[in-house]
């Protein structure tokens, strides 16, 4: 592989940054904005650090001009982001709130207008707090109303919106806002979690087809966060615990969607807690994709006795998430030789660490720039070895509302100064956008041929 980390990428490859909308734009009562889940959650005392709220965020709401312009400076191809459903249908289903559908349309031009293609985000978590109160997830009716909303929103963007993401991390929406309670909405429920993580998956399906014939030039896929576990020597326990952890992260999502059958082993396991599976919808669920999104941050390795291990020569970021990323190369090339994914967009990687302002204002984080480098080598590792990544996204372009750990994780490659809102580019944005600009001139007909 060559040294120069611009030249293994193919001249089409595409740079980009990824947010989300409740993460990011505050202005969580404007314009007609419906409450949701993580509103009601964050303002539950004791669920989020230090009581933090998205009620400003980023402001990103009032500022998407000013952070757009950013992206260009980047030179970025594209801006992943998600759409607040609780903004276009303010009490899950129903009543359309236009105000809401304008913010994103002026969003989507403002991009478009700057050369960045937009990479749209249907469902971030934000779900509406009418539909939780409804039973959430854990109802079969949230399914259509995903559908009426997806419907809703691919009308008035789907002429200039062509890449669909139409959930992210259903496993972390299931799991840790029904099964562990981590998250919003707060439920603790085994048999909750299953049926939530099924709706999902069963809503995911339904809107693929929907995209498709609302937005004409529609290429629609789903993000998973997956991740390689890894049993350490030779413990026969360990190597159990971690096939079962691999079977509820990873298998669990990509064996419905890629095979149309949840894995048996793991369906076994959760016993009576297993989802309620109607007919047809393993079908739906397995509706073939254009692509599929992953998000990669970390490895799980798992020791004697069944316990997660902790690697004393390793790198940890301020999440205590180790810093290895052949396990982004790992999952790469498993999604090639297990279960034929056409087309993969890497679309979250990146770390949080303590940034701090220096006196001079600037930020240097030399440990996020190691981090961002060493992952993109190994993206481009699996590039060469033929696994098809069509494409990067850093996670975050800026600092914002980390969930439950508040605004106490810095991800951002900009730094946002909360108390006054100032943006600072962190030399990891200098690095990311010298490292686009120079993959650019290597991948330049000029270049190829001079
Ligand atoms: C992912 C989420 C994203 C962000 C990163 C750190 O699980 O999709 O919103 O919180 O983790």
């Amino acid at each position: 592989m060559p040294d120069d980390l611009a030249s293994i990428f193919p001249a089409e490859f595409v740079w980009g940054a990824a947010t989300a909308s409740y993460q990011i734009e505050g202005a969580a009562t404007e314009d007609g904005r419906g409450e949701s889940i993580w509103d009601r959650f964050s303002a539950t005392p004791g669920k989020v650090r230090t009581g933090d709220t998205g009620l400003v965020a980023c402001d990103f709401y009032h500022r998407y001009r000013e952070d757009i312009a950013l992206l260009r400076e980047l030179g970025l191809d594209a801006f992943r982001f998600s759409i607040a459903w609780p903004r276009i249908l303010p009490e899950g289903r129903g009543r359309v709130n236009q105000a809401g559908l304008d913010f994103y349309d002026r969003v989507v031009d403002e991009l478009l207008a700057n050369d960045i293609e937009p990479f749209v985000t249907l469902y971030h978590w934000d779900l509406p707090q009418a539909l939780e109160d409804q039973g959430g997830w854990v109802s079969r009716e949230t399914v259509d109303a995903f559908c009426e909303y997806a419907q809703v929103v691919a009308e008035r963007l789907g002429d200039r919106v062509g890449r669909w993401i139409t959930h992210n991390e259903p496993r972390v929406a299931s799991w840790a806002g029904y099964g562990s309670g981590a998250h919003a909405p707060g439920r603790r429920s085994k048999s909750d979690a299953t049926a939530a993580a099924h709706h999902l998956l069963l809503s995911h399906g339904r809107a693929v087809e929907i995209l498709r014939d609302a937005a004409p030039k529609a290429t629609v896929g789903i993000t998973l966060n997956l991740h390689s576990v890894q049993a350490d020597g030779d413990d026969e326990s360990a190597a159990e615990v971690a096939r079962r952890i691999d079977g509820g992260d990873n298998r669990w999502f990509l064996d419905p969607i890629f095979r149309g059958e949840y894995p048996t082993d793991v369906l076994e396991l959760l016993g009576d807690a297993a989802p309620p599976v109607e007919e047809g919808d393993l079908a739906a669920i397995s509706t073939p994709l254009d692509f599929l999104g992953v998000n990669n941050y970390s490895r799980l390795v798992i020791g004697g006795g069944g316990k997660p291990l902790r690697n004393s020569n390793a790198v940890y970021t301020d999440m205590d998430w180790e810093v290895y990323p052949d396990g982004l190369y790992e999952v790469l090339v498993r999604l090639r030789d297990e279960y034929a994914v056409p087309t993969i967009y890497v679309t979250e990687n990146g770390a949080a660490f303590g940034d701090i302002r220096g006196h001079d204002g600037e930020v240097l984080d030399p440990e996020r720039q190691d981090y961002l480098e060493g992952y993109i080598r190994a993206v481009g590792r699996a590039v060469q070895a033929g696994v098809p990544v069509s494409g990067y996204f850093v996670w975050s372009f800026l600092d914002n509302f980390e969930w439950a750990h508040g605004y106490s994780k810095r991800f951002g490659i900009v730094y946002v100064d909360y108390p006054t809102l100032d943006r600072v580019p962190k030399g990891s944005f200098h690095w990311y956008g010298d490292l686009i600009r120079r993959h650019r001139a290597a991948a330049s007909p000029a270049a190829q041929t001079g």
